[in-house]
């Protein structure tokens, strides 16, 4: 049947009030760019005549400005899960404007077919391609897309002129099935594929919205000394386990996380001699896999979205057919799916905003409170993975505050789970250890001199048991941050003996 193309407004118009909406991509890759935009001004609109006008969130992970930016502005949200990057809308979440749901993000597609979070009215998705037979190809972030034009009652298509047709391939587009029939995901190697590289909806439910807008990738910020530090660190962590035989010679997947440091850390191996081409299994592929790709460094990788700059992203459309059989991108709930992470013997590499001296890690929440993203991938692969790395600057906010602190002010992952701990002071390798040899570790290895007589001196208050936590003086760094601007101004002779 012939393909109903509108405009974005009137595509604005078939989503209503209080609907749920499932958007495409993952992070600002593969986001629509201009329905949003037109909601959001619908909204507006509903607003000064008094009307209500709110709509669910749903997304792979975080997005474009087009979508949490507009909306977020326009309070045009009543719910949003799973991530979020946004300024305008993290300030609205935590003034409480709506309710934010931070959830790993490989269970969100599961999670709304499992009917847990209310039905997806609207599915809104970038596409290179759409056919008449109901075949959409995807551009540049898959996310959650296959489970919102399954689900949905709609699915309002952005064909995006500016990305190029023969992306197609470049996909592998599987959806799990639930239990009680799901059976194992096929993908034994990280370059193996499963699926279609279309997604095929029901061509009547389809409205197409032709655009034709650019990718909002911004660059990366140049090496500074202290991620560098922390990259070579982790390289040459890499090179003595090669040496140990704890990691075999052909070595195994990383999956790097978003951010300067992840990218820096990518670099530093691609520098390092010692080190063997890799493959990445990762949910978002960054500039320096694309870099390290035409370098020869990565043989093959697999992610979820292409995170990259706008100068990267034509850099490797102008090179499609090079990356065509070294790269997939899958749905979220394969590129981080835990299972896989397990099976394929990923080493995992994220960022925190603060650990402890037990091996506690807040990925998510400043002071305990603020929210700054979210989770995102970080739980999918560090539970999993081979071998669970987290990365931080000793100290932040031009050392005011210690990243590694007596107690983390909100858990994402547990000691049980974190392996290894790298700052660029050095490599605290938290195998095998219990609470206080742990402690010793990080504090020796990580923590920036200047913290570590503080950190010691709660170390030795004298609590006894297993695990010496002191309850009274175990938040004294952030008390200290509160009422003096610094956690160097720490003093635990105003706490209660343990
Ligand atoms: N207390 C307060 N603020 C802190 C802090 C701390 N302990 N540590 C860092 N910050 C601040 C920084 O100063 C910076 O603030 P600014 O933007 O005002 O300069 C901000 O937090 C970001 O820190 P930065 O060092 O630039 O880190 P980042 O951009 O690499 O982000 C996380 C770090 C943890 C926020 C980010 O990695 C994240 O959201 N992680 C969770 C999701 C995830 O891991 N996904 C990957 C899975 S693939």
């Amino acid at each position: 049947m012939a393909l109903k193309f509108i405009t974005a407004e009137e595509a604005a118009a078939l989503v209503k009030n209080d609907d749920n909406v499932g958007f495409s991509g993952f992070t600002h890759a593969g986001c629509p760019k201009v329905v949003p935009v037109e909601i959001a001004k619908r909204a507006e609109a509903a607003h000064a005549k008094g009307e209500a006008f709110k709509i669910g969130v749903f997304t792979g992970a975080s997005t474009g400005d087009a979508i949490d930016g507009a909306l977020s502005r326009a309070k045009a949200i009543k719910f949003r899960t799973p991530y979020q990057t946004n300024k305008d809308m993290r300030t609205a979440l935590n003034r409480n404007e709506f309710d934010f749901f931070d959830l790993h993000l490989s269970q969100l597609a599961q999670e709304i077919r499992y009917g847990f979070l209310g039905k997806i009215n609207v599915a809104i998705v970038e596409a290179c391609e759409v056919t008449e037979k109901g075949e959409i190809v995807p551009t540049t972030g898959v996310g959650i897309t296959p489970t919102i034009c399954r689900m949905a009652d709609i699915v309002i298509v952005e064909l995006n002129k500016s990305v190029p047709q023969k992306l197609r391939g470049i996909h592998d587009l599987y959806e799990l099935q639930d239990p009680p029939k799901r059976r194992e995901i096929p993908i034994y190697e990280v370059q193996n594929r499963i699926g279609l590289d279309y997604v095929k909806v029901n061509p009547e439910k389809i409205f197409v919205v032709e655009t034709d807008r650019d990718g909002d990738g911004g660059g990366f910020a140049p090496l500074d000394e202290v991620t560098s530090r922390i990259g070579h660190n982790v390289a040459e962590f890499f090179v003595a386990e090669m040496k140990a035989g704890r990691i075999p010679a052909h070595f195994l997947p990383i999956q790097s996380g978003v951010g300067n440091i992840a990218n820096a850390v990518l670099a530093s191996m691609g520098s390092n001699p010692e080190i063997p081409r890799f493959e990445v299994y990762t949910e978002v592929i960054q500039d320096a896999v694309i870099d390290m790709m035409q370098q020869g460094n990565i043989s093959f990788a697999s992610g979820c979205s292409l995170t990259v700059s706008n100068e990267v992203l034509h850099k490797f459309y102008d090179d499609l057919a090079f990356f065509k059989n070294k790269l997939v991108l899958r749905p979220s709930e394969i590129s981080n799916n835990p299972g896989l992470a397990r099976r394929l013997g990923i080493i995992a590499l994220n960022t925190a905003i603060e650990v402890d001296i037990f091996g506690s890690v807040n990925s998510t929440h400043v002071n305990g409170t603020n929210m700054m993203n979210g989770i995102g991938g970080s739980g999918d692969f560090t539970r999993n993975s081979y071998l669970s790395i987290f990365l931080t600057p000793s100290t932040a906010k031009g050392g005011a505050i210690s990243c590694i602190v007596p107690k983390v002010t909100h858990e994402d992952h547990t000691e049980h789970s974190v392996k290894i701990i790298v700052s660029e002071y050095g490599v605290a390798d938290l195998r095998g250890k219990g609470p206080k040899n742990r402690a010793i570790e990080i504090i020796e290895k990580c923590a920036h001199p200047d913290y570590r007589p503080l950190l010691h001196e709660y170390m030795n208050r004298g609590v006894k048991g297993h695990l010496p936590q002191d309850i009274y003086a175990c938040f004294a760094f952030h008390q200290a941050l509160k009422e003096t601007g610094s956690m160097i101004n720490t003093d635990f002779s105003k706490y209660q003996k343990p």
